[in-house]
Protein backbone atom coordinates (compact mmCIF):
# COMPACT_ATOMS: atom_id res chain seq x y z
CA UNK A 1 0.00 0.00 0.00
CA UNK A 2 1.25 3.50 -1.25
CA UNK A 3 0.41 6.99 0.23
CA UNK A 4 -0.52 9.18 -2.53
CA UNK A 5 -1.10 12.78 -1.93
CA UNK A 6 -2.89 14.78 -4.87
CA UNK A 7 -3.70 18.19 -5.49
CA UNK A 8 -5.96 19.99 -7.84
CA UNK A 9 -5.12 23.61 -9.23
CA UNK A 10 -7.05 25.63 -6.33
CA UNK A 11 -10.28 27.40 -8.74
CA UNK A 12 -10.38 31.61 -8.23
CA UNK A 13 -12.77 32.10 -6.00
CA UNK A 14 -14.51 34.64 -8.44
CA UNK A 15 -17.50 32.89 -9.81
CA UNK A 16 -18.62 29.63 -11.08
CA UNK A 17 -16.24 27.54 -12.94
CA UNK A 18 -16.99 25.81 -16.24
CA UNK A 19 -16.79 22.51 -17.48
CA UNK A 20 -13.47 23.29 -19.28
CA UNK A 21 -12.32 24.27 -16.27
CA UNK A 22 -13.67 21.37 -14.35
CA UNK A 23 -12.04 18.92 -16.60
CA UNK A 24 -8.95 20.87 -16.20
CA UNK A 25 -7.56 20.21 -12.95
CA UNK A 26 -10.61 18.93 -10.56
CA UNK A 27 -12.34 16.29 -12.36
CA UNK A 28 -9.57 14.07 -13.36
CA UNK A 29 -7.72 14.52 -10.09
CA UNK A 30 -10.98 13.40 -8.88
CA UNK A 31 -10.69 9.72 -11.11
CA UNK A 32 -7.28 9.05 -9.44
CA UNK A 33 -8.39 9.64 -6.12
CA UNK A 34 -11.03 7.40 -6.35
CA UNK A 35 -9.53 4.63 -8.71
CA UNK A 36 -6.67 4.73 -6.20
CA UNK A 37 -8.53 4.53 -3.17
CA UNK A 38 -10.24 1.85 -4.85
CA UNK A 39 -6.92 -0.14 -5.10
CA UNK A 40 -6.40 0.16 -1.25
CA UNK A 41 -3.65 3.23 -1.11
CA UNK A 42 -3.74 5.62 1.35
CA UNK A 43 -5.29 9.01 -0.33
CA UNK A 44 -5.11 13.10 0.80
CA UNK A 45 -6.98 14.62 -1.87
CA UNK A 46 -6.45 18.28 -1.22
CA UNK A 47 -8.76 21.43 -3.19
CA UNK A 48 -9.63 24.88 -1.93
CA UNK A 49 -10.35 28.36 -3.64
CA UNK A 50 -8.24 30.85 -4.58
CA UNK A 51 -9.34 34.07 -2.73
CA UNK A 52 -6.81 36.58 -2.81
CA UNK A 53 -6.24 39.11 -5.66
CA UNK A 54 -7.87 41.64 -7.50
CA UNK A 55 -10.07 39.65 -9.17
CA UNK A 56 -11.62 38.60 -6.07
CA UNK A 57 -11.62 42.47 -4.98
CA UNK A 58 -13.46 43.36 -7.93
CA UNK A 59 -16.00 41.09 -8.08
CA UNK A 60 -16.74 41.58 -4.43
CA UNK A 61 -17.23 45.22 -5.26
CA UNK A 62 -19.60 44.55 -8.09
CA UNK A 63 -21.98 42.53 -5.90
CA UNK A 64 -21.55 45.44 -2.99
CA UNK A 65 -20.25 42.98 -0.72
CA UNK A 66 -17.43 43.26 2.15
CA UNK A 67 -15.13 40.64 0.06
CA UNK A 68 -14.69 38.28 2.96
CA UNK A 69 -18.30 37.76 3.15
CA UNK A 70 -18.19 37.91 -0.54
CA UNK A 71 -15.50 34.97 -0.32
CA UNK A 72 -17.28 32.60 2.03
CA UNK A 73 -20.30 32.55 -0.03
CA UNK A 74 -18.53 31.80 -3.14
CA UNK A 75 -16.87 29.31 -1.40
CA UNK A 76 -19.77 27.64 0.16
CA UNK A 77 -21.82 27.59 -3.33
CA UNK A 78 -18.21 26.04 -5.07
CA UNK A 79 -18.11 23.06 -2.52
CA UNK A 80 -21.77 22.56 -2.78
CA UNK A 81 -21.15 22.20 -6.82
CA UNK A 82 -18.31 19.98 -6.12
CA UNK A 83 -20.26 17.66 -4.28
CA UNK A 84 -22.89 17.80 -6.90
CA UNK A 85 -20.17 16.68 -9.41
CA UNK A 86 -18.80 14.06 -6.67
CA UNK A 87 -15.60 15.31 -6.23
CA UNK A 88 -13.71 13.16 -3.28
CA UNK A 89 -12.16 15.95 -1.85
CA UNK A 90 -10.93 14.42 1.35
CA UNK A 91 -10.43 18.65 2.47
CA UNK A 92 -11.96 21.36 0.30
CA UNK A 93 -10.11 24.72 1.98
CA UNK A 94 -10.05 28.51 1.89
CA UNK A 95 -6.70 30.42 0.98
CA UNK A 96 -8.39 33.01 2.95
CA UNK A 97 -7.97 30.44 6.16
CA UNK A 98 -5.66 31.19 9.15
CA UNK A 99 -4.12 28.64 8.45
CA UNK A 100 -2.24 29.60 5.07
CA UNK A 101 -1.84 33.10 5.91
CA UNK A 102 0.59 31.66 8.84
CA UNK A 103 2.43 29.32 6.63
CA UNK A 104 2.52 31.98 3.28
CA UNK A 105 4.70 34.31 6.09
CA UNK A 106 6.78 31.19 7.05
CA UNK A 107 7.55 30.27 4.05
CA UNK A 108 8.42 34.46 3.55
CA UNK A 109 9.95 34.76 6.61
CA UNK A 110 12.46 31.30 5.52
CA UNK A 111 13.12 32.30 2.18
CA UNK A 112 14.11 35.70 3.63
CA UNK A 113 16.14 34.24 5.94
CA UNK A 114 17.89 32.25 3.06
CA UNK A 115 18.56 35.42 1.01
CA UNK A 116 16.38 34.87 -1.25
CA UNK A 117 13.79 38.04 -1.43
CA UNK A 118 15.04 40.91 -2.49
CA UNK A 119 13.10 44.40 -1.44
CA UNK A 120 13.08 46.60 -4.31
CA UNK A 121 12.24 50.29 -4.08
CA UNK A 122 9.44 51.18 -6.58
CA UNK A 123 7.57 54.29 -7.92
CA UNK A 124 3.92 53.47 -7.71
CA UNK A 125 0.73 55.97 -8.01
CA UNK A 126 -0.34 57.01 -4.44
CA UNK A 127 -3.77 58.11 -4.22
CA UNK A 128 -4.35 60.41 -0.73
CA UNK A 129 -8.36 60.29 -1.36
CA UNK A 130 -8.00 56.68 -0.72
CA UNK A 131 -5.23 56.57 1.58
CA UNK A 132 -3.43 53.91 -0.48
CA UNK A 133 -1.04 52.83 -3.67
CA UNK A 134 -3.04 51.69 -6.18
CA UNK A 135 -2.22 48.53 -8.07
CA UNK A 136 -2.22 49.22 -12.12
CA UNK A 137 -6.02 48.22 -12.62
CA UNK A 138 -7.24 50.04 -9.82
CA UNK A 139 -6.65 53.12 -11.97
CA UNK A 140 -8.55 54.17 -14.47
CA UNK A 141 -8.35 57.31 -17.64
CA UNK A 142 -8.70 58.28 -20.97
CA UNK A 143 -6.33 55.86 -23.94
CA UNK A 144 -3.69 57.74 -25.30
CA UNK A 145 -4.36 55.41 -27.97
CA UNK A 146 -7.80 55.27 -29.18
CA UNK A 147 -9.53 57.82 -26.79
CA UNK A 148 -11.56 55.47 -25.02
CA UNK A 149 -12.68 57.39 -21.40
CA UNK A 150 -12.11 53.68 -19.27
CA UNK A 151 -8.90 51.96 -20.08
CA UNK A 152 -7.29 50.79 -17.08
CA UNK A 153 -3.73 51.11 -15.71
CA UNK A 154 -2.52 47.82 -16.66
CA UNK A 155 -4.05 47.91 -20.54
CA UNK A 156 -7.25 49.40 -22.59
CA UNK A 157 -10.38 46.93 -22.92
CA UNK A 158 -11.22 48.74 -26.11
CA UNK A 159 -7.86 49.03 -28.42
CA UNK A 160 -6.21 46.34 -26.19
CA UNK A 161 -3.20 48.56 -26.22
CA UNK A 162 -0.99 47.13 -23.35
CA UNK A 163 -0.45 50.55 -20.57
CA UNK A 164 1.52 51.79 -18.08
CA UNK A 165 -0.61 53.85 -15.65
CA UNK A 166 1.54 57.13 -15.77
CA UNK A 167 0.49 56.77 -19.68
CA UNK A 168 -3.31 57.55 -18.84
CA UNK A 169 -4.49 60.82 -19.77
CA UNK A 170 -6.93 62.33 -16.72
CA UNK A 171 -5.88 59.25 -14.42
CA UNK A 172 -8.42 58.33 -11.52
CA UNK A 173 -9.14 55.92 -8.80
CA UNK A 174 -11.29 53.25 -9.79
CA UNK A 175 -12.16 52.99 -6.14
CA UNK A 176 -13.62 56.46 -5.34
CA UNK A 177 -13.03 58.22 -8.85
CA UNK A 178 -10.46 60.19 -6.84
CA UNK A 179 -7.76 62.53 -9.13
CA UNK A 180 -6.08 64.02 -6.68
CA UNK A 181 -3.24 60.84 -7.31
CA UNK A 182 0.40 61.08 -7.31
CA UNK A 183 3.37 59.04 -7.96
CA UNK A 184 5.30 58.25 -4.75
CA UNK A 185 8.20 56.09 -3.60
CA UNK A 186 7.22 52.39 -2.28
CA UNK A 187 9.06 49.01 -1.44
CA UNK A 188 8.31 45.74 -2.78
CA UNK A 189 9.31 42.39 -2.14
CA UNK A 190 11.12 40.21 -4.87
CA UNK A 191 11.48 36.06 -4.82
CA UNK A 192 15.03 35.83 -6.19
CA UNK A 193 13.95 32.82 -8.73
CA UNK A 194 17.10 33.54 -10.94
CA UNK A 195 19.00 32.52 -7.69
CA UNK A 196 17.27 28.76 -7.81
CA UNK A 197 17.14 28.44 -11.24
CA UNK A 198 20.48 26.32 -11.51
CA UNK A 199 18.61 23.84 -8.72
CA UNK A 200 14.97 24.18 -10.56
CA UNK A 201 16.52 23.15 -13.78
CA UNK A 202 18.86 20.16 -12.78
CA UNK A 203 15.14 19.10 -10.99
CA UNK A 204 12.95 19.46 -13.68
CA UNK A 205 16.10 17.54 -15.59
CA UNK A 206 15.87 14.76 -13.15
CA UNK A 207 12.09 14.12 -14.19
CA UNK A 208 12.16 12.61 -16.95
CA UNK A 209 8.97 10.76 -16.65
CA UNK A 210 6.98 13.55 -16.96
CA UNK A 211 4.57 14.87 -19.96
CA UNK A 212 6.40 17.36 -22.48
CA UNK A 213 3.47 19.19 -22.32
CA UNK A 214 4.66 20.15 -18.13
CA UNK A 215 8.69 19.92 -19.18
CA UNK A 216 8.59 21.98 -22.27
CA UNK A 217 6.93 24.50 -20.42
CA UNK A 218 8.67 25.38 -17.53
CA UNK A 219 11.94 24.76 -19.64
CA UNK A 220 10.87 27.78 -22.00
CA UNK A 221 10.55 29.51 -18.89
CA UNK A 222 13.83 28.73 -17.44
CA UNK A 223 15.81 29.76 -21.00
CA UNK A 224 13.91 31.93 -23.05
CA UNK A 225 14.96 35.29 -23.50
CA UNK A 226 16.39 36.53 -20.37
CA UNK A 227 16.16 33.20 -18.64
CA UNK A 228 13.96 33.00 -15.28
CA UNK A 229 13.68 36.06 -13.56
CA UNK A 230 12.45 37.21 -10.15
CA UNK A 231 9.34 37.35 -9.66
CA UNK A 232 7.16 40.32 -7.54
CA UNK A 233 5.35 39.23 -4.48
CA UNK A 234 4.09 41.76 -2.78
CA UNK A 235 0.60 43.76 -4.09
CA UNK A 236 -1.24 46.87 -2.34
CA UNK A 237 -4.38 45.58 -1.44
CA UNK A 238 -5.93 44.74 1.66
CA UNK A 239 -7.83 42.07 0.81
CA UNK A 240 -4.67 38.67 1.37
CA UNK A 241 -1.73 37.79 3.77
CA UNK A 242 -0.34 40.59 5.28
CA UNK A 243 3.18 40.92 4.59
CA UNK A 244 5.11 39.11 7.67
CA UNK A 245 8.70 37.81 8.04
CA UNK A 246 7.66 35.03 9.64
CA UNK A 247 5.70 35.89 13.48
CA UNK A 248 7.51 39.67 12.91
CA UNK A 249 6.25 42.57 11.49
CA UNK A 250 8.40 43.65 8.15
CA UNK A 251 9.25 46.99 8.31
CA UNK A 252 8.10 49.19 5.03
CA UNK A 253 5.92 46.63 4.32
CA UNK A 254 2.89 48.11 6.22
CA UNK A 255 -0.20 47.58 4.68
CA UNK A 256 0.51 45.15 2.02
CA UNK A 257 -0.34 41.80 1.28
CA UNK A 258 1.86 39.13 -0.74
CA UNK A 259 0.79 38.46 -4.41
CA UNK A 260 -1.73 35.62 -4.68
CA UNK A 261 0.28 33.50 -7.14
CA UNK A 262 3.04 33.39 -3.99
CA UNK A 263 -0.15 32.11 -1.24
CA UNK A 264 -2.43 30.08 -3.55
CA UNK A 265 0.03 27.25 -3.99
CA UNK A 266 0.88 27.35 -0.39
CA UNK A 267 -2.40 26.70 0.23
CA UNK A 268 -2.24 22.80 -0.63
CA UNK A 269 -0.18 22.63 2.34
CA UNK A 270 -2.88 24.49 4.38
CA UNK A 271 -5.71 23.16 3.12
CA UNK A 272 -3.89 19.96 4.68
CA UNK A 273 -3.57 21.46 7.85
CA UNK A 274 -7.30 22.81 7.80
CA UNK A 275 -8.19 19.12 7.16
CA UNK A 276 -6.77 18.18 10.55
CA UNK A 277 -8.00 20.71 12.07
CA UNK A 278 -11.69 19.78 10.90
CA UNK A 279 -10.97 16.25 12.32
CA UNK A 280 -9.58 17.53 15.65
CA UNK A 281 -5.95 15.89 14.55
CA UNK A 282 -3.21 16.89 15.81
CA UNK A 283 -0.22 18.71 13.68
CA UNK A 284 1.52 15.11 12.82
CA UNK A 285 -1.57 14.22 11.11
CA UNK A 286 -1.28 16.64 8.60
CA UNK A 287 2.74 16.85 8.51
CA UNK A 288 3.05 13.27 7.45
CA UNK A 289 2.07 14.34 4.07
CA UNK A 290 4.06 17.11 3.20
CA UNK A 291 7.47 17.01 5.87
CA UNK A 292 10.23 14.60 4.65
CA UNK A 293 11.46 14.85 8.14
CA UNK A 294 8.41 13.79 9.47
CA UNK A 295 6.93 11.08 7.54
CA UNK A 296 6.00 12.17 3.70
CA UNK A 297 9.22 10.32 2.76
CA UNK A 298 7.59 7.63 1.02
CA UNK A 299 4.66 9.90 -0.17
CA UNK A 300 3.74 10.38 -4.10
CA UNK A 301 2.89 13.70 -4.54
CA UNK A 302 1.03 14.16 -7.75
CA UNK A 303 -0.70 17.27 -8.79
CA UNK A 304 -3.33 18.02 -11.52
CA UNK A 305 -3.53 21.35 -13.36
CA UNK A 306 -4.33 23.13 -16.59
CA UNK A 307 -1.19 24.25 -18.51
CA UNK A 308 -1.80 27.72 -18.11
CA UNK A 309 -0.82 27.23 -14.01
CA UNK A 310 2.50 24.81 -15.28
CA UNK A 311 5.21 27.43 -14.66
CA UNK A 312 3.55 28.26 -10.92
CA UNK A 313 4.05 24.51 -10.25
CA UNK A 314 7.23 23.86 -12.01
CA UNK A 315 9.22 27.40 -11.03
CA UNK A 316 7.48 29.61 -8.80
CA UNK A 317 6.24 27.02 -6.20
CA UNK A 318 9.48 25.05 -5.85
CA UNK A 319 11.46 27.79 -5.77
CA UNK A 320 9.59 28.69 -2.71
CA UNK A 321 10.07 25.66 -1.29
CA UNK A 322 13.95 25.31 -2.29
CA UNK A 323 14.48 28.40 -0.87
CA UNK A 324 12.92 27.96 2.37
CA UNK A 325 15.83 25.03 3.55
CA UNK A 326 13.40 23.04 4.70
CA UNK A 327 12.50 19.50 3.96
CA UNK A 328 8.81 20.03 2.36
CA UNK A 329 7.62 17.63 -0.10
CA UNK A 330 8.10 18.59 -3.65
CA UNK A 331 5.65 17.38 -6.56
CA UNK A 332 6.73 14.06 -8.20
CA UNK A 333 4.43 13.89 -10.80
CA UNK A 334 2.41 16.47 -12.74
CA UNK A 335 -0.48 16.10 -15.04
CA UNK A 336 -1.27 18.70 -16.71
CA UNK A 337 -4.43 19.48 -19.02
CA UNK A 338 -4.76 21.74 -22.96
CA UNK A 339 -7.85 23.25 -22.90
CA UNK A 340 -11.41 22.47 -24.00
CA UNK A 341 -13.24 24.58 -26.30
CA UNK A 342 -16.77 25.14 -26.05
CA UNK A 343 -18.79 24.92 -29.81
CA UNK A 344 -16.02 26.43 -32.20
CA UNK A 345 -14.83 28.97 -29.67
CA UNK A 346 -13.89 29.09 -26.22
CA UNK A 347 -15.61 28.84 -22.63
CA UNK A 348 -15.39 32.27 -21.34
CA UNK A 349 -16.19 33.20 -17.64
CA UNK A 350 -15.71 37.04 -18.34
CA UNK A 351 -18.31 36.36 -20.93
CA UNK A 352 -20.37 33.81 -19.68
CA UNK A 353 -19.51 31.45 -22.73
CA UNK A 354 -20.57 28.15 -22.47
CA UNK A 355 -21.81 25.67 -19.91
CA UNK A 356 -21.03 26.13 -16.15
CA UNK A 357 -21.16 23.92 -13.12
CA UNK A 358 -24.23 25.04 -12.15
CA UNK A 359 -25.85 24.55 -15.40
CA UNK A 360 -24.66 21.55 -16.20
CA UNK A 361 -26.29 20.04 -12.89
CA UNK A 362 -29.22 20.99 -13.28
CA UNK A 363 -29.95 19.38 -17.43
CA UNK A 364 -28.11 16.30 -16.27
CA UNK A 365 -26.49 14.03 -13.31
CA UNK A 366 -23.07 14.52 -12.43
CA UNK A 367 -22.26 10.44 -14.13
CA UNK A 368 -23.46 12.14 -17.49
CA UNK A 369 -21.44 14.90 -17.49
CA UNK A 370 -18.31 13.07 -15.71
CA UNK A 371 -18.23 10.40 -18.70
CA UNK A 372 -18.30 12.40 -21.77
CA UNK A 373 -15.80 14.64 -20.07
CA UNK A 374 -13.06 12.65 -18.65
CA UNK A 375 -13.49 10.54 -22.03
CA UNK A 376 -12.73 13.53 -24.36
CA UNK A 377 -10.26 14.94 -21.82
CA UNK A 378 -8.22 17.54 -23.46
CA UNK A 379 -4.41 15.71 -22.91
CA UNK A 380 -2.60 15.71 -26.13
CA UNK A 381 -4.39 18.58 -27.84
CA UNK A 382 -7.30 21.34 -26.93
CA UNK A 383 -10.34 19.06 -27.43
CA UNK A 384 -14.00 20.90 -27.92
CA UNK A 385 -17.31 20.24 -26.62
CA UNK A 386 -19.88 19.94 -28.82
CA UNK A 387 -23.93 19.08 -27.84
CA UNK A 388 -24.16 16.72 -31.02
CA UNK A 389 -20.52 14.84 -29.91
CA UNK A 390 -22.15 15.14 -25.86
CA UNK A 391 -25.40 13.23 -27.31
CA UNK A 392 -23.73 10.73 -29.28
CA UNK A 393 -21.25 9.67 -26.64
CA UNK A 394 -23.91 9.51 -23.85
CA UNK A 395 -26.32 7.54 -26.50
CA UNK A 396 -23.82 5.30 -27.28
CA UNK A 397 -21.31 4.81 -24.81
CA UNK A 398 -23.64 5.21 -22.01
CA UNK A 399 -27.52 4.43 -22.44
CA UNK A 400 -26.96 1.84 -25.65
CA UNK A 401 -23.97 -0.03 -24.13
CA UNK A 402 -23.94 -0.30 -20.60
CA UNK A 403 -27.24 0.42 -19.49
CA UNK A 404 -28.54 -1.40 -22.36
CA UNK A 405 -26.85 -4.48 -21.05
CA UNK A 406 -28.25 -3.95 -17.29
CA UNK A 407 -31.44 -3.88 -18.56
CA UNK A 408 -31.78 -6.78 -20.56
CA UNK A 409 -29.59 -9.10 -18.63
CA UNK A 410 -31.82 -8.18 -14.98
CA UNK A 411 -35.13 -8.26 -17.04
CA UNK A 412 -34.74 -11.39 -18.81
CA UNK A 413 -33.39 -12.92 -15.69
CA UNK A 414 -36.71 -11.86 -13.56
CA UNK A 415 -38.81 -12.91 -16.83
CA UNK A 416 -37.28 -16.61 -16.62
CA UNK A 417 -35.49 -17.29 -13.74
CA UNK A 418 -36.84 -15.06 -10.81
CA UNK A 419 -34.72 -12.08 -9.21
CA UNK A 420 -31.86 -14.24 -7.89
CA UNK A 421 -29.33 -15.24 -9.87
CA UNK A 422 -30.01 -18.91 -11.61
CA UNK A 423 -27.96 -22.35 -11.07
CA UNK A 424 -27.31 -24.73 -13.22
CA UNK A 425 -24.82 -25.12 -16.35
CA UNK A 426 -21.16 -24.18 -16.29
CA UNK A 427 -18.89 -21.98 -18.28
CA UNK A 428 -18.49 -23.27 -22.40
CA UNK A 429 -15.53 -21.53 -24.57
CA UNK A 430 -17.17 -18.64 -25.36
CA UNK A 431 -17.45 -17.68 -21.53
CA UNK A 432 -13.93 -18.83 -21.68
CA UNK A 433 -13.20 -16.69 -24.11
CA UNK A 434 -14.94 -13.73 -22.75
CA UNK A 435 -12.99 -13.89 -19.74
CA UNK A 436 -9.80 -13.95 -21.07
CA UNK A 437 -10.69 -10.54 -23.11
CA UNK A 438 -11.49 -9.35 -20.12
CA UNK A 439 -8.57 -10.21 -18.21
CA UNK A 440 -6.59 -8.20 -20.53
CA UNK A 441 -8.45 -5.07 -21.14
CA UNK A 442 -8.78 -5.08 -17.37
CA UNK A 443 -4.86 -5.14 -17.19
CA UNK A 444 -4.37 -2.35 -19.95
CA UNK A 445 -7.19 -0.20 -17.75
CA UNK A 446 -5.13 -0.52 -14.80
CA UNK A 447 -2.05 0.63 -16.15
CA UNK A 448 -4.12 3.61 -18.02
CA UNK A 449 -5.22 4.66 -14.54
CA UNK A 450 -1.97 4.46 -13.24
CA UNK A 451 -0.10 6.37 -15.52
CA UNK A 452 -2.90 8.96 -15.19
CA UNK A 453 -3.54 8.32 -19.43
CA UNK A 454 -7.68 8.66 -18.67
CA UNK A 455 -8.78 9.06 -22.59
CA UNK A 456 -7.28 4.96 -23.45
CA UNK A 457 -9.07 4.02 -19.58
CA UNK A 458 -12.00 5.80 -20.43
CA UNK A 459 -11.75 4.24 -23.82
CA UNK A 460 -10.55 0.59 -22.11
CA UNK A 461 -13.80 0.74 -20.03
CA UNK A 462 -15.55 1.24 -22.85
CA UNK A 463 -14.26 -1.56 -24.49
CA UNK A 464 -14.63 -3.61 -21.45
CA UNK A 465 -18.61 -2.54 -21.55
CA UNK A 466 -18.52 -3.58 -25.20
CA UNK A 467 -17.31 -7.11 -24.80
CA UNK A 468 -20.06 -8.10 -22.53
CA UNK A 469 -22.31 -6.88 -25.02
CA UNK A 470 -21.30 -8.39 -28.01
CA UNK A 471 -20.84 -11.46 -25.57
CA UNK A 472 -24.82 -11.14 -25.02
CA UNK A 473 -25.54 -10.62 -27.91
CA UNK A 474 -23.93 -13.60 -29.70
CA UNK A 475 -24.72 -16.48 -26.62
CA UNK A 476 -28.42 -14.92 -26.95
CA UNK A 477 -29.71 -16.73 -23.47
CA UNK A 478 -33.21 -15.73 -24.96
CA UNK A 479 -32.91 -18.75 -27.56
CA UNK A 480 -30.73 -20.57 -25.87
CA UNK A 481 -33.56 -20.74 -23.15
CA UNK A 482 -35.40 -22.53 -25.78
CA UNK A 483 -33.47 -25.89 -26.08
CA UNK A 484 -31.59 -25.65 -23.04
CA UNK A 485 -32.22 -23.75 -19.96
CA UNK A 486 -29.29 -25.01 -18.44
CA UNK A 487 -27.15 -23.45 -20.76
CA UNK A 488 -29.11 -20.29 -20.63
CA UNK A 489 -28.71 -19.99 -16.63
CA UNK A 490 -24.94 -20.05 -16.88
CA UNK A 491 -24.95 -17.21 -19.23
CA UNK A 492 -27.09 -15.27 -17.38
CA UNK A 493 -25.40 -16.01 -13.83
CA UNK A 494 -22.02 -14.60 -15.80
CA UNK A 495 -23.49 -12.00 -17.01
CA UNK A 496 -25.50 -10.75 -14.11
CA UNK A 497 -21.81 -11.08 -12.29
CA UNK A 498 -20.62 -8.74 -15.19
CA UNK A 499 -22.84 -5.92 -13.58
CA UNK A 500 -21.44 -5.69 -10.62
CA UNK A 501 -17.82 -6.18 -12.15
CA UNK A 502 -18.98 -3.07 -14.37
CA UNK A 503 -19.93 -1.06 -11.00
CA UNK A 504 -16.26 -2.17 -9.67
CA UNK A 505 -14.47 -0.99 -12.53
CA UNK A 506 -16.56 1.96 -13.52
CA UNK A 507 -16.48 3.60 -9.80
CA UNK A 508 -14.08 6.16 -10.26
CA UNK A 509 -15.49 7.55 -13.59
CA UNK A 510 -19.60 7.02 -12.61
CA UNK A 511 -19.83 6.88 -9.10
CA UNK A 512 -23.80 7.48 -8.94
CA UNK A 513 -24.81 5.21 -11.69
CA UNK A 514 -21.46 2.44 -10.07
CA UNK A 515 -23.24 2.66 -6.65
CA UNK A 516 -27.16 1.65 -8.32
CA UNK A 517 -25.79 -1.20 -9.59
CA UNK A 518 -24.02 -2.32 -6.26
CA UNK A 519 -27.49 -1.56 -4.26
CA UNK A 520 -29.60 -3.32 -7.66
CA UNK A 521 -27.17 -6.36 -7.06
CA UNK A 522 -27.07 -6.35 -3.45
CA UNK A 523 -23.79 -6.28 -2.49
CA UNK A 524 -21.27 -4.94 -0.64
CA UNK A 525 -18.64 -6.95 -2.71
CA UNK A 526 -16.42 -4.11 -4.28
CA UNK A 527 -13.17 -6.03 -4.13
CA UNK A 528 -10.76 -5.08 -7.33
CA UNK A 529 -11.26 -7.92 -9.64
CA UNK A 530 -7.21 -9.04 -9.63
CA UNK A 531 -8.44 -12.20 -9.92
CA UNK A 532 -11.13 -12.46 -13.09
CA UNK A 533 -12.87 -15.35 -13.20
CA UNK A 534 -13.27 -15.72 -9.48
CA UNK A 535 -14.59 -11.68 -9.95
CA UNK A 536 -17.03 -13.25 -12.42
CA UNK A 537 -18.29 -15.95 -10.03
CA UNK A 538 -18.70 -13.58 -7.06
CA UNK A 539 -22.59 -13.36 -6.75
CA UNK A 540 -23.44 -17.20 -6.71
CA UNK A 541 -26.42 -19.38 -7.95
CA UNK A 542 -29.14 -17.81 -5.41
CA UNK A 543 -28.04 -14.40 -4.84
CA UNK A 544 -31.10 -12.26 -4.96
CA UNK A 545 -31.06 -8.81 -6.45
CA UNK A 546 -33.68 -6.43 -8.27
CA UNK A 547 -33.80 -5.38 -11.71
CA UNK A 548 -32.49 -1.43 -11.54
CA UNK A 549 -34.40 1.83 -13.38
CA UNK A 550 -33.24 3.06 -15.86
CA UNK A 551 -29.41 3.41 -15.30
CA UNK A 552 -28.92 5.84 -18.23
CA UNK A 553 -31.53 7.62 -20.33
CA UNK A 554 -30.91 8.80 -23.52
CA UNK A 555 -30.60 12.17 -24.88
CA UNK A 556 -33.30 13.37 -27.56
CA UNK A 557 -32.72 15.30 -30.40
CA UNK A 558 -35.35 17.72 -29.50
CA UNK A 559 -33.95 18.11 -25.93
CA UNK A 560 -30.32 18.68 -26.94
CA UNK A 561 -31.72 21.13 -29.95
CA UNK A 562 -33.66 22.96 -27.05
CA UNK A 563 -30.07 23.17 -24.74
CA UNK A 564 -28.26 23.97 -28.14
CA UNK A 565 -30.09 27.20 -28.32
CA UNK A 566 -30.40 28.12 -24.72
CA UNK A 567 -26.65 27.92 -24.11
CA UNK A 568 -25.57 29.75 -27.44
CA UNK A 569 -26.24 33.25 -26.19
CA UNK A 570 -24.58 34.13 -23.01
CA UNK A 571 -24.84 33.87 -19.65
CA UNK A 572 -27.17 36.53 -17.75
N1 LIG B 1 -6.64 29.85 -9.28
C1 LIG B 1 -5.71 29.42 -10.28
C2 LIG B 1 -6.44 29.19 -11.59
O1 LIG B 1 -7.61 28.88 -11.56
C3 LIG B 1 -4.99 28.17 -9.90
C4 LIG B 1 -4.18 28.28 -8.65
S1 LIG B 1 -3.40 26.81 -8.35
C5 LIG B 1 -2.36 27.11 -7.08
O2 LIG B 1 -5.83 29.27 -12.63
F1 LIG B 1 -1.23 26.62 -7.30
F2 LIG B 1 -2.20 28.35 -6.92
F3 LIG B 1 -2.84 26.64 -6.02
ZN1 LIG C 1 -7.43 52.31 -26.22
Amino acid sequence: MARILITSAIPYINGIKHLGNLVGSQLPADLFARYMRQRGHEVMFICATDEHGTPAELAAAKTGEEVADYCARMHDVQAELARGFRLSFDHFGRSSSQRNHKLTQHFAGKLAENGYIEEVTEKQVYSKADGRFLPDRYIEGTCPNCGYDKARGDQCENCTKQLDPTDLIDPRSAISGSTDLEVRETKHLYLRQSALKDRLDAWIDSKTDWPVLTTSIAKKWLHDGDGLQDRGITRDLHWGVPVRKGEEDWPGMEGKVFYVWFDAPIEYIAATAEWADAHGLDEAAWRRWWREDEGAGDVRYVQFMGKDNVPFHTLSFPATIMGSGEPWKLVDYIKSFNYLNYAGGQFSTSQGRGVFMDQALEILPADYWRWWLLSHAPENSDSEFTWENFQVSVNKDLADVLGNFVSRVTKFCRSKFGEEVPAGGENGPAERALIEELTTRIRAYEGHMEAMEIRKAAGELRAIWVAGNEYLQSAAPWSTFKTDTEAAAAQVRLALNLIRLYAVLSRPFIPDASAALMTAMQTGDDSWPDDVPAALAALPAGHAFTVPDVTFRKIADEERAEWEAKFAGTRG
